[in-house]
């Protein structure tokens, strides 16, 4: 029997191929890449995507061909006994990324904040206490968000750069009761990592019974995360960032304790069933980039992640720049936040950085926006170096640093 996928698959190859040769002869393209396949310009991450600018933001990152690929099937239904246990292994999968036996994985047809929601709306009833460990602009932003939902928020902050110490969080957590406790494992707008393990030993220390909540929207992929082990209740992402897929998925992880198992056990047992139509090609597309992230033990891809970390932070040091983050100790390994040099500033950098063929993004804390810029280094910029994702980034700053008339430390 064809198989309809596999047949599918290699036709859209065929279809690749076709469209780009199209770009050569001016035929009339036969499929619709997005936008940003459009510049011949720019140089390629690998020969089978057409050239663009490299994606080196805080997310979404670089794609890998084989997941942009498995997006390209037909309409497909939903339960559908050919998409049920990829969607089934999906949610398996899920489980090994963050280390959870028993957590229950949900994927939805959403974003990142749509986690927050789920969050405010399911687990928190108007008028309870919750904390929020904040260490930037998604602090505040998650904290907005409960506080819609009617909770009552307290929270600990530190300076920019920075993250509260454990004993401030202690203090906080033992002044009243709290439903649930928030962290933002990496903030995106400051680069700072929080230590979501001993914060999460704390509390199962002096609060037993608080929720555990971690936002690893910019960390699920590139820091270590360990649900059971760590005694985490929650942790909520994205499709966009390390995880290595086109946004369009929230992903949550609920331990029994947070919430009683509802419909994703469905698809786990292999059963289809209605909720809400689910992604199909999205959820083709995860499982492709969660079968490549656990090809290698996950130990070694955040290892990967903190030694590309390092490379770029030496690089940045050695030219003489700054970082938003205070120290290496709170600097997350899958995105730096750089201040920019005296005298440059974004409109200088970030459009000539672009035209050299490397997207990086602005600042985003609202104290210190206009001050910094931030680049990504997640999924395959890092795990596959034969791309030099890397070395064109940080060839791209120092090229146009120079060009900008910034002289580096130990230059003459
Ligand atoms: C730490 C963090 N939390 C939440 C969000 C919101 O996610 P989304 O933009 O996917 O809705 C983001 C987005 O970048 C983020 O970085």
């Amino acid at each position: 029997m064809l198989n309809l996928r596999k047949h599918f698959i290699f036709n859209s190859l065929r279809l690749v191929s076709r469209r780009l040769t199209s770009l050569n002869t001016g035929e009339k393209p036969l499929i619709n890449f997005p936008i940003f396949f459009n510049s011949k310009k720019y140089f390629s991450t690998m020969e089978s995507q057409e050239n663009h600018k490299l994606c080196m933001i805080p997310g979404p990152v670089e794609f890998h061909e084989d997941v942009l690929l498995s997006m390209s099937t037909p309409a497909i239904s939903h339960v559908s006994p050919s998409f049920i246990p990829i969607f089934g292994e999906s949610i398996e999968l899920l489980r090994k990324i963050f280390f959870t036996a028993n957590g229950q994985p949900f994927v939805v047809s959403g974003s990142g904040t749509l986690g927050w929601d789920m969050v405010s709306s399911n687990l928190i009833e108007p008028g309870e206490d919750v904390l929020v460990v904040n260490t930037g602009y998604f602090g505040d932003s998650f904290a907005d968000c409960l506080g819609t939902y009617g909770a009552k928020v307290t929270q600990v902050k530190a300076d920019i750069g920075d993250r509260p110490a454990l004993e401030e969080i202690h203090k906080a957590l033992i002044s009243k009761k709290f439903k649930a406790i928030t962290i933002t494992h990496v903030d995106t707008s400051t680069g700072v990592l929080s230590d979501v393990k001993a914060i999460a030993d704390l509390v199962k220390r002096h609060s037993p019974e608080t929720l555990v909540i971690v936002d690893g929207v910019c960390s699920v992929g590139s820091e270590e995360i360990r649900v059971d082990e760590w005694g985490i209740d929650i942790v909520l992402t994205a499709s966009q960032k390390a995880i290595g897929v086109p946004p369009g998925l929230c992903i949550l992880i609920a331990s029994e304790k947070a919430m009683s198992v509802f419909i994703m056990n469905s698809y786990e047992s292999r059963k289809g069933m209605y909720f809400a139509t689910p992604p199909v090609q999205l959820i083709y597309a995860l499982h492709t980039s969660l079968k490549q992230i656990t090809s290698i033990p996950l130990e070694k891809r955040f290892q990967q992640h903190k030694e590309v970390s390092n490379w770029i932070k030496d690089s940045l040091e050695e030219l003489g720049l700054k970082f938003v983050p205070k120290n290496r100790e709170v600097s997350a390994n899958g995105m730096t936040a750089v201040y920019y040099p005296e005298g440059i500033k974004a409109t200088d950098l970030i459009p000539r950085v672009a035209e050299h063929g490397v997207v990086i993004a602005g600042g985003l804390h609202r104290k210190i926006a206009s001050q910094y810029f931030r680049v990504g280094h997640m999924g395959i910029s890092v795990t596959e170096p034969r791309r030099k994702h890397i070395e064109k980034t940080i060839e791209a700053l120092r090229e146009n640093l120079n060009k900008l008339g910034y002289k580096s430390k130990g230059a003459n």
